[in-house]
């Protein structure tokens, strides 16, 4: 009997100690660092490193953030891989006017710090790690540049994207999501042939903060940047934050509902440019996208005191 119950202790203690290896693609961007934070500070993750995409800022600016946020974590040692820094198939276009000229809102206190980009492309870096959960938290061009260089390893990805929108407005236009209109290319590519879950704009909406909801001067400072952006195009003084719900749903799954959905995104120029479409076409990947949450008052609690106290 004895023996028993000390394989079962074991078992639970070894799942317990158990770290999920995870490789962040960011375009640091205020979202990203507060979700980047999130994950650098579960227990339950294992950050191996991280590849930065163009997106809000180029990825060269992208990189001094992804820096200064490494360096506010302690967490310098952690590789920082680059790619193309261009979509695949369109004119780049940044959301400076979003995110601010440095990508950190009003923040421009950088540190000097002595750390160069790893020599491995992007690309190399989440085809050598393809047995991590990818959290792509930018436009989908270093995941698709992967698969465009080895599409049999990358059929093994685990995806979680922060893109597209199925039933809510869009942030770009109308009709589509900023990561997945700047490279739509990149986006149809990988939602046709990879496994995505989908963390679109249908719950990251849900989730917003407030001035009083930030307690450090320099994250204000970051974040006031953000709330005014929203002030002037969606009308309420606070912020959406989305790329933080791509970490709480790989740790909190169980409050998530998703459909099982063939996603397809649109590239041609014009106004549906970007839009992500449920596809009837038997050639494209059942994924899935979050279409609700259980709770966001409880979301946003347990996101704010892991990344804003
Ligand atoms: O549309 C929101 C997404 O685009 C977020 O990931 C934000 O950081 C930007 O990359
Ligand atoms: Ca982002």
């Amino acid at each position: 009997m004895w023996h028993i119950l000390k394989k079962l202790l074991s078992n639970y203690t070894n799942k317990l100690m158990t770290r999920q290896k995870i490789i962040i693609d960011c375009d640091p961007g205020i979202d990203d660092m507060l979700a980047i934070r999130y994950a650098l500070r579960s227990p339950k993750l294992e950050v191996v490193g991280f590849s930065v995409v163009s997106g809000n800022v180029a990825d060269y600016k992208g990189v001094n953030n992804l820096k200064e946020i490494l360096y506010q974590e302690n967490r310098l040692e952690l590789p920082i891989h680059i790619g193309r820094g261009r979509p695949l198939n369109k004119f780049f276009r940044d959301a400076e006017d979003t995110h601010g000229q440095y990508g950190l809102g009003y923040f421009s206190d950088y540190h000097q710090l002595d750390k160069a980009v790893a020599p491995e492309s992007a690309s190399e870096f989440l085809l050598a790690h393809a047995d991590c959960t990818i959290l792509a938290l930018g436009p989908l061009t270093n995941v698709a540049d992967s698969y465009l260089l080895n599409p049999i390893l990358a059929k093994s990805f685990k995806i979680i994207s922060m893109g597209g929108n199925l039933y809510e407005q869009g942030n770009m236009s109308e009709f589509s999501e900023y990561n997945y209109w700047v490279d739509p290319e990149s986006a149809k590519l990988v939602l046709n042939h990879l496994d995505v879950t989908m963390v679109g704009l249908d719950v990251t909406r849900k989730l917003k903060f407030y001035p009083e909801d930030v307690v450090d001067e320099t994250d204000l400072e970051i974040l006031r940047f953000y709330f005014a952006f929203h002030q002037k195009y969606e009308n309420f003084y606070g912020a959406v934050i989305n790329d933080p719900l791509v970490v709480d749903y790989l740790l909190y799954p169980q409050d998530y509902t998703s459909q099982k959905v063939k996603l397809d995104v649109l590239t041609e120029e014009g106004e549906y440019r970007g839009q992500t479409i449920v596809s009837q076409d038997n050639d494209y990947r059942l994924n899935q996208a979050l279409v609700a949450v259980s709770d966001i008052n409880k979301i946003k609690a347990r996101i704010k005191k892991q990344v804003l106290n």
